[in-house]
């Protein structure tokens, strides 16, 4: 790659210069930017920045990267920092990296640096960029979506951390003949970030909401009524709840909390599942904490979430399924308009391992218009 400066109105893409110092070394002890990328040296000296400036960034031009400074395109005070490394030059392929400081995060500078870069790269001979990115990172995935970088996969523990712990990465591509605009999602942002009736409130699921989940699932009964015959560890709860997240930005699930909407207080919890060999359909489940439960909440948040489906995703069937002894949920669910369409038989294990039998139910988008009037 040349190295031309890269301009656009939001960001400037430049060499480092000996004034960068100040900011580089702000930029790179920031937690947020250690926690992402933990091979920074720690704590990140006047001495790293300036070996970064000199002999760094040289070391990966040659390689046949890019080291760029990302600069405010007014002030031209550094901002961040994005490049392309581990370049395959026989596979016309590199990947590339990122990190804005805390004092410019949040207002699109990540994405234009990388649509730059991205552009720029894919113009002058690279055929394929990647980007690795934590499954925390959630923001470092919005940044991949909106520069035009495609989710391929896991990379099994193919992240290392300075105490020689290994993790997954989520890999994003984009080649020079994909369109250079914003990946789709199949699950949109909810609207102001949640929905309500006034009576129950529905948000995403956050990894502050660990405690409230467990306890919730390892009430007997809603071990019973879910697809696991025994009660999950707080770990696995922790982690489902830390990658809640990511895994809508992938449209692979939808977790969210069922609050009380006078108190705020958590309720419940309800989730939308999609399954590739499903398109266009997905299924429900929920599950309502005792103090919370005869005032019709998961009739409600079915409701609430049935209607965001039908009206923001392309998804136009809903599915759900009850044990034929859980009376309860199959009223909540006639309640929201679903329908019984059959039984499927062995569907569920039960406590004791023995197969029972699924009471199965639908919901298309008429069956909601016809129920609220
Ligand atoms: C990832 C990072 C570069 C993003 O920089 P940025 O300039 O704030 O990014 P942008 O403003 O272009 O976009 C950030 C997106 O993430 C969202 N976001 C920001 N913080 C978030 C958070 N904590 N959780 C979820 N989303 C978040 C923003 O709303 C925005 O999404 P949108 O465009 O869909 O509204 C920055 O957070 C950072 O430097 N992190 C530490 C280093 C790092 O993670 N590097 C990448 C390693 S793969």
């Amino acid at each position: 790659m040349d190295r031309e400066t890269i301009g656009t109105d939001r960001v400037r893409l430049r060499l480092f210069r000996d004034s960068d110092i100040d900011n580089l070394m702000a930029g790179c002890n920031d937690s947020l930017t250690r926690r992402f990328l933990p091979h920074l040296s720690a704590p990140y000296t006047e001495a790293d920045a300036h070996w970064w400036i000199s002999e760094g960034t040289t070391g990966v031009w040659a390689r046949g990267g890019a080291a760029y400074a990302i600069a405010d395109p007014v002030t031209d005070r550094l901002i961040g920092g994005i490049g392309v490394d581990h370049v395959v030059l026989a596979r016309c392929q590199g990947e590339v990296g990122y990190w804005v400081a805390p004092w410019a995060r949040g207002r699109g500078v990540a994405t234009a640096a990388t649509r730059a870069l991205a552009d720029r790269a894919l113009s002058q001979g690279f055929a394929r960029l990647e980007l690795l990115t934590e499954q925390e990172n959630v923001a470092s995935q919005r940044v991949a979506l909106a520069s035009g970088f495609r989710r391929e996969g896991t990379r099994r523990d193919a992240g290392t951390r300075p105490d020689g712990s290994r993790h997954d990465l989520l890999a994003w591509s984009r080649l020079a003949t994909d369109a250079d605009t914003p990946q789709a999602r199949i699950l949109a942002d909810l609207p102001g970030g949640a929905l309500t009736d006034g009576v129950v409130t529905l948000r995403p699921l956050t990894a502050a909401d660990g405690d409230f989940v467990y306890d919730l699932h390892c009430l007997p009964d809603v071990i019973a009524a879910s697809m696991s015959t025994v009660a999950p560890t707080r770990a696995d709860v922790a982690r489902r709840c830390l990658l809640a997240p990511a895994r809508w930005l992938a449209g692979e699930r939808a977790d969210l909390l069922i609050l009380d909407a006078a108190s705020g207080d958590p309720a419940g919890e309800i989730a939308l599942y999609l399954q590739e060999s499903q398109p266009g359909e997905a299924m429900i489940g929920y599950a309502v904490a005792p103090q919370w439960r005869g005032y019709g909440y998961p009739g409600r948040a079915t409701r609430l979430l049935a209607r965001w489906v039908f009206d923001h995703t392309g998804i136009q069937r809903l599915t759900a399924g009850t044990a034929p002894t859980n009376l309860r949920s199959q009223r909540a669910l006639e309640k929201s308009g679903f329908q019984r369409e059959g039984r499927e038989r062995g569907r569920l294990v039960g406590s004791t391992g023995r197969r029972v039998d699924a009471l199965r139910y639908g919901l298309l988008p008429q069956d909601l218009d016809l129920d609220s009037r």
